[in-house]
């Protein structure tokens, strides 16, 4: 499948993302310089934004897309950057959007600071929207988000079961896309039942887009994502094609990737190798075929939401999420 183009998907709500945009940097300023500098570096470098998109297209499916929904999403981008500041500092991450991380800046201190802001905020401006259940929604999602990246802490090769795996990646990035949904059906007066489905769909995103950040990876030679290649393993994260290369690796090869997790520093030769053991063993065809079971889930309730011009560009999001090498 050819790879849909992101900014085509998202034009029906371009409008709506410009003022999302000019909140997020609105709300960024604040009187320490320091803060406003490293908000502003993180998100002025990119992003795709798909997290806000979600949430504006579950809204507009419904209902109107009114200016709380573009707070919302001004949101629930800040949670998406909050995590990403703090997950850089726990993965020794050089790279994010394509430029110096902020802790390869500031450090360590700075971007831990700077992402509790952006958490602590963003539920103060969820406040002023004076909508318990919204508050709600994110409460329970910001919690599980830190469980997902907790329990990723303390994975070993002994736990690394598929379904341990498939737990972190719900609690860590599916939440925050399903309470994104959620939200945007809350805020334009969707049904309980509506709210519930789209948490539903955008978790089954959710799943799908972590699985494929997952396998891109360990996609060498892949400069649209931004970040370095191969930096899971470096980190001996064991996600799912790792754990698919132990399961279906002959002795040999499984005893090669072994030493490799045991190596003291993992390089790039390191991962070249992991890298061509996947190419041989089918690793990331196979990740994508996961991926795309959950795409197919998303799908089928999306069929039971009203049809229109906002449900058709989840459908087109959700292929995205499938196909993209960004
Ligand atoms: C990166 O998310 C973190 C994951 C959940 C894999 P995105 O790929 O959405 O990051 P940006 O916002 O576009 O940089
Ligand atoms: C996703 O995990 C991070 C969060 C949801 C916070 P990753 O560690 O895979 O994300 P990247 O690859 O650094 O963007
Ligand atoms: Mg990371
Ligand atoms: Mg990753």
């Amino acid at each position: 499948m050819s790879q849909p183009d992101l900014n085509q998907i998202l034009s029906p709500i371009q409008k709506e993302l410009l003022e999302v945009e000019a909140l997020v940097m609105k709300n960024l300023e604040t009187d320490i310089p320091l803060l406003t500098e490293v908000g502003q570096y993180i998100l002025k470098a990119g992003g795709k934004r798909v997290r806000p998109a979600m949430l504006l297209f579950a809204a507009g499916s419904l209902g109107k897309i009114t200016q709380d929904c573009c707070q919302a999403a001004n949101i629930i981008e800040y949670i998406h950057t909050a995590t990403l500041l703090h997950d850089d500092v726990v993965d020794n991450a050089e790279l994010r959007r394509s430029k110096k991380s902020a802790r390869s800046i500031w450090g360590n201190e700075a971007s831990v600071l700077v992402g509790d802001y952006l958490f602590t905020v963003s539920f103060q401006y969820l406040a002023k929207l004076g909508q318990m259940d919204l508050v709600h929604a994110l409460a329970r999602t910001t919690t599980l988000m830190a469980r997902g990246e907790i329990l990723q802490l303390i994975r070993t090769n002994e736990t690394a079961t598929e379904a341990d795996y498939l737990e972190i990646v719900y609690h860590k990035t599916a939440s925050l896309m399903g309470a994104a949904m959620q939200m945007g059906s809350i805020l334009a007066a969707g049904t309980q039942e509506q709210s519930d489905r789209y948490y539903e769909i955008g978790k089954n995103i959710g799943m799908a887009f972590q699985i494929v950040d997952d396998a891109l990876d360990y996609r060498l030679n892949n400069q649209g994502l931004g970040k370095q290649q191969g930096a899971d393993l470096k980190e001996r994260k064991i996600t799912l094609p790792l754990s698919r290369l132990l399961e279906v690796a002959n002795p040999a090869d499984q005893d090669q990737t072994l030493e490799i997790l045991d190596e003291e520093v993992i390089t790039d030769d390191h991962v070249q190798s992991i890298s061509s053991m996947m190419d041989r063993y089918q690793v990331v065809p196979y990740c994508l075929g996961r991926a795309q079971d959950y795409i197919k889930l998303a799908k089928e309730d999306l069929g039971r939401m009203p049809k229109n011009q906002y449900t058709d560009s989840i459908v087109a999001l959700a292929d995205f999420v499938v196909t993209r090498n960004l």
